[in-house]
């Protein structure tokens, strides 16, 4: 199994604070932002790992990662991807590097609580297509929200004005290689974006998406609102971990 952390775009929701940096690489507590994700790759057992950056301060992700031996890793790799085409389109330049593997995706400014172990294990098992984890949260307009009958997704609506459900998809996608046939045949969506939605879209039509509803907290951070949120949360998470007794 692959992993690709995506660290591109130019998070101008977060202006002034991303002007002369990335988004990526701004303080999540103790830590620069692009840690956690990685984190969340290395502690599922993922060792082959894709940083994709973009816009002006691509160089600065070396400078700070290195070889990701910090990381217990024996080697990184990174790749460059040009413009703000969208999450479906920075996948696609993952395609040299997954080949015929399967890959677990993860936004580089989601954050969560705790380990994604045993939903990566259970994607390994899974014959064919794809994985996706659910969190319920009080403002599911602000994500992808999926709709659910049974065990099964029947689909997923990107940020809608009226939520059927409060379950929204979390920046952790699982895919077998065919993720890039699917990505080829996107359409540009009405914010000019290769949406990741479309992409999961497809694999419900298919039949092949399974889902896994999440423990624990996990938030995004690229406004200000989520940006303190995953702040005060980190902070409180590991304070609680020093606390005596
Ligand atoms: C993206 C996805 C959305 C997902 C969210 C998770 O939103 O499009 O489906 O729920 O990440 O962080 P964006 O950050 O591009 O607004």
């Amino acid at each position: 199994m692959k992993g690709v952390v995506l660290a591109g775009g130019l998070g101008t929701r977060l202006y002034p604070l991303t002007r002369v940096t990335n988004k990526h690489l701004l303080p999540i507590y103790d830590k620069p932002m692009i840690y956690y994700p990685i984190e969340t790759l290395v502690t599922a057992g993922v060792e082959e790992i894709l940083i994709v950056t973009g816009g002006n301060n691509a160089g600065e992700f070396l400078r700070l990662l290195g070889d990701g031996k910090e990381f217990g890793l024996r080697h990184i790799n990174y790749t460059y991807q040009e413009g703000e085409g969208g999450i479906a389109e920075a996948l696609r330049l993952a395609e040299y590097f997954v080949e015929n593997d399967k890959v677990i995706v993860i936004l580089g400014d989601n954050i969560l609580e705790h380990d994604i172990k045993t939903h990566v294990e259970a994607f390994k098992n899974q014959k064919e297509g794809a994985k996706i984890l659910l969190k319920e949260v009080d403002d599911p307009q602000r994500f992808g929200v999926a709709e659910i009958e049974g065990n099964k997704v029947t689909r997923i609506v990107e940020k809608p004005q009226i939520p059927k459900t409060n379950l929204a998809v979390v920046g952790v996608y699982m895919y077998n290689a065919k993720v890039f046939d699917i990505t080829k045949m996107l359409k540009p969506s009405h914010r000019g974006e290769l949406e990741i939605t479309d992409v999961n879209n497809a694999y419900i039509r298919n039949g092949e998406m399974t889902f896994d509803v999440l423990d624990g907290w996990w938030t995004d951070a690229g406004t200000f609102e989520s940006l303190y949120r995953a702040n005060s949360l980190m902070a409180k998470k590991k304070l609680k971990n020093i606390e005596p007794g």
